[in-house]
């Protein structure tokens, strides 16, 4: 079953052809982040708009690359949430057009679920069942998954998303957005152990994350250094590795809390955070000491694409679920009131 999928939930327009036999096909995408960061972060409307001009030019892309047309797709995933809503509707609408122009099934798909199986992707996928770290721009979430749509949250975080706060961070540091991989980038030249930042919510159990205490502590430190004019190059790359290295061994010790608790020896890590190597190798550590092993997918599969949702559609629509005449654009939906495999999809709905 070939499947186009559709990602339009925040400043990426993502296209992706997976087909469940022959894997994955072709994969565009088109970044707006240039076009965002003269404000700073990204501007909705104009998201919009951009998917709008983008959308089209790349369906025809992949299918070019894939040497198809439009004629050989079976069915169509996009993402109906959670998102921004102007840019869920733009997806939405396109899949549901070009679905209804070619007689083909077509299903709205949850973006976290997305990045939640995007490990699938790779050559030696997880079995199920498996935790999830899922740290993205707007989550952080630890997940215990038995199958797909069978999803126990574990924890989360009660204020920030780990993201949010590499992000927060570049900005106090006079970093582009989007900060998280440029926050690495500068704490690689940081000198490890000058400042030691906190590490929120680890000496209490519980597997909740907060991490606006920390972006507070950063911002009191990086005040410190410019009321003392010591705002320096090396002392911003000090700042950003202590506030990464914080981040990050928080996210370690709960997620080691995790396996201990659900005695899994399955960790997939997904979302744009995913990205991060020291994240990674923290992970990596912390899993061979469990004897549990460690999965995320190729880095561009870490942040927004097309490729996760054409993955999750098709699993979802070989299952028999799909859309009916209503696009659906969903701003906020808990992935926990996914249905299985199997039940109806609308049961699980937050309209
Ligand atoms: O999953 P994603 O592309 O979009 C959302 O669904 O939110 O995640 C974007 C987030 C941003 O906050 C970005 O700064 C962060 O992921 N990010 C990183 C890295 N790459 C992306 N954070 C830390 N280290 C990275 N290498
Ligand atoms: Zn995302």
């Amino acid at each position: 079953m070939l499947i186009l999928g559709i990602e339009t939930s925040c400043d990426e327009t993502g296209v992706a052809l997976y087909d469940s036999e022959e894997g994955l096909l072709a994969d565009a995408l088109f970044s707006q982040v240039d076009m965002h960061a003269d404000y700073g972060g990204v501007v909705p409307e104009l998201a919009s708009r951009d998917h709008v001009r983008k959308l089209l030019p790349l369906c025809d892309q992949v299918l070019n690359e894939a040497g198809l047309t439009r004629h050989d797709i079976d069915g169509i995933a996009y993402t109906a949430g959670p998102g921004l809503i102007g840019a869920l509707m733009v997806g939405g609408a396109v899949a549901h057009a070009l679905a209804f122009a070619l007689d083909i099934p077509v299903l709205g798909v949850h973006h976290m679920e997305g990045h939640l199986l995007a490990p699938m992707l790779e050559p030696e996928p997880p079995a199920f069942p498996f935790v999830a770290l899922l740290v993205s721009g707007g989550h952080t979430q630890l997940v215990e998954v038995a199958g797909i749509g069978e999803y126990v949250l574990l924890g989360e975080s009660v204020d920030d998303a780990a993201g949010e706060a590499f992000d927060k961070t570049a900005k106090m540091l006079g970093l582009d957005y989007p900060g998280g991989p440029r926050v690495a980038a500068l704490a690689e030249k940081g000198t490890p152990g000058r400042f030691r930042f906190p590490r929120p919510m680890t000496d209490r159990p519980g597997l909740d994350f907060s991490f606006s205490g920390l972006k507070t502590y950063t911002l009191n430190t990086v005040n410190e250094a410019r009321a003392t004019d010591d705002l320096s190059d090396q002392t911003r790359a000090d700042i950003a590795l202590a506030f990464e290295s914080a981040a990050v061994d928080t996210l370690v010790i709960k997620c080691r809390r995790a396996l201990v608790q659900t005695q899994c020896p399955r960790l997939v890590i997904a979302g744009g955070v995913s990205a991060n190597k020291r994240l990674r190798a923290g992970l990596e550590t912390m899993a061979r000491k469990q004897q549990a092993s460690v999965f995320y997918a190729r880095p561009e599969f870490c942040t927004d694409n097309g490729a996760m949702i054409a993955y999750a559609g098709c699993q979802r629509l070989r299952a028999g679920q799909r859309d009916g005449d209503r696009i659906i654009a969903v701003p906020r939906w808990p992935m926990d009131t996914l249905p299985a495999i199997g039940e109806s999809r609308l049961a699980g709905l937050v309209d």
